[in-house]
C-alpha cells in the first residue's frame, strides 16, 4: 500500500497507509489526526483540513477550484503550498507523499 508522510502542528512526521481512491483529507483524518477537524466532511466549505503540500509533490494534483481557492484566502496561514486536503484525491503514484497540517486559524 502507498504512503504518505504527515507532520502535525508539533512538528512530529509520521508514517500512514494511503488508500487510493479516497481524499488525503480522509486518510489523514482516519490515522488519527485529531487536528485536522475537516468540519464539513470534505464538501469544500469549511477549509479546517488545510495542508501544505511537499513542492515535489505540488505539480501532482489538478489546479485548484475557484473554490478551493477562496476558501484558503479565508486563512491567515495560506502560503504557496496550501491546499485543501478534502480536495486531493489519493492514487498509487502518490506514494511517499508528504504533508504538513497547517496552523489552526
Ligand atoms: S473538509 Fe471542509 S473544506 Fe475540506
Amino acid at each position: 500500500m502507498p504512503k504518505l508522510f504527515v507532520t502535525d502542528r508539533d512538528g512530529q512526521e509520521r508514517t500512514v497507509t494511503g488508500r487510493p481512491g479516497i481524499s488525503v483529507m480522509e486518510i489523514i483524518r482516519d490515522a488519527g489526526f485529531d487536528e485536522l477537524l475537516a468540519l464539513c466532511g470534505g464538501c469544500s466549505s469549511c477549509a479546517t483540513c488545510h495542508v501544505y503540500v511537499d513542492p515535489d509533490y505540488a505539480d501532482q494534483f489538478p489546479p485548484m477550484s475557484e473554490d478551493e481557492n477562496d476558501l484558503l484566502d479565508s486563512s491567515e496561514h495560506r502560503n504557496s503550498l496550501s491546499r485543501l486536503s478534502c480536495q486531493l484525491h489519493f492514487t498509487e503514484d502518490l506514494d511517499g507523499l508528504r504533508v504538513a497540517i497547517a496552523p489552526e486559524d
